[in-house]
């Protein structure tokens, strides 16, 4: 397995979450939130068109290209971002409010998505636990899907990898072995959708192996849990912009890969059925 696969599959991205149905969801957290059912049916009139986008992890990667892809497309983008440079970087694009906070804190998450009407995290990126033992691969996703719940924000797409869950056995176990510390706490953040916002409209994108580069234009979503290889982070930012406003991606959990480029981690090649957005 090459170094540049393993430092690639090291970051990841996060997706989207998704709304209360009735006015009572179950929460993880606190069993049984009251939740705002006018909300519910505002944001399900809203069909496609997510006015307001909040993203998680946009600072960098990703998540940056993300909101990039998010506002060529029309939409307005609420990012919340930690350090002082990423606030002036971003703020300084028209269509986007920058909010200076920490993923890690609950507070902070859910004050910067009131208001907007669909969220998307690519939080992650192999930094590892902080001190306190916490990830932000899982607290901060956790957060965001939590807020999303609370709000009343029906659309998330969560970003995580290849590797989560169903698609472990995609992944060469000698690759697993170096990233399975991350790949739990993003499953963890994972199943917090599967398992809790069952009446949310959550999509999960987990990609390959992260490569800078040109986007290609090639690369595919798949159904296929065990699809492998690596994939640009421009493309992973166009799949998950248009993910997010496709009507047959409720609850899908789609691995992102691009054929047209050569992996370690996919030596014969073996292709998956591409998953048409629709
Ligand atoms: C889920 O989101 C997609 C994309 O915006 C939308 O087309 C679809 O109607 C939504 N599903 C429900 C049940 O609201």
């Amino acid at each position: 397995m090459s170094v540049k696969f393993l430092l690639a599959a090291a970051s990841f991205s996060f997706a989207t979450a998704f709304a209360p149905t009735t006015s009572i969801i179950q929460n993880h957290h606190n069993a049984h939130r009251l939740q705002k059912q006018s909300q519910f049916f505002m944001v399900q009139g809203q069909g496609d068109s997510y006015k307001t986008v909040f993203v998680a992890g946009g600072s960098k990667g990703v998540g940056r290209l993300v909101v990039d892809k998010l506002l060529e497309e029309g939409h307005k983008v609420v990012a919340l971002v930690r350090s002082d440079e990423a606030l002036s970087e971003l703020s300084s694009l028209k269509d986007v409010t920058a909010i200076k906070g920490d993923a890690m804190e609950y507070k902070d998450v859910e004050g910067a998505m009131d208001g907007c009407d669909a969220a998307i995290s690519t939080l992650g990126g192999g930094s590892g636990a902080g001190e306190d033992g916490k990830w932000v691969d899982y607290v901060g996703n956790n957060n965001v899907i939590e807020a999303a719940g609370i709000l009343g924000v029906t659309r998330v797409v969560l970003v995580t990898s290849i590797g989560c869950g169903s698609s472990k056995e995609a992944t060469p176990p000698s690759v697993y072995e170096v990233l399975k510390n991350v790949l739990i706490q993003k499953e963890k953040a994972e199943n917090v959708l599967i398992k809790y916002y069952t009446n949310m409209n959550w999509t999960i994108i987990r990609p390959g192996g992260l490569v800078s580069d040109t986007p290609t234009g090639k690369a595919i979503l798949t159904e296929d849990t065990m699809a492998i290889g690596s994939i640009r982070r421009g493309d992973v930012a166009d799949l998950v912009v248009r993910t997010l406003s496709s009507k047959n991606t409720q609850k899908k959990i789609l691995s992102a890969v691009d054929p047209s480029i050569q992996s370690s981690a996919n030596p014969d090649g073996k292709s998956a059925e591409a998953f048409a957005l629709a």
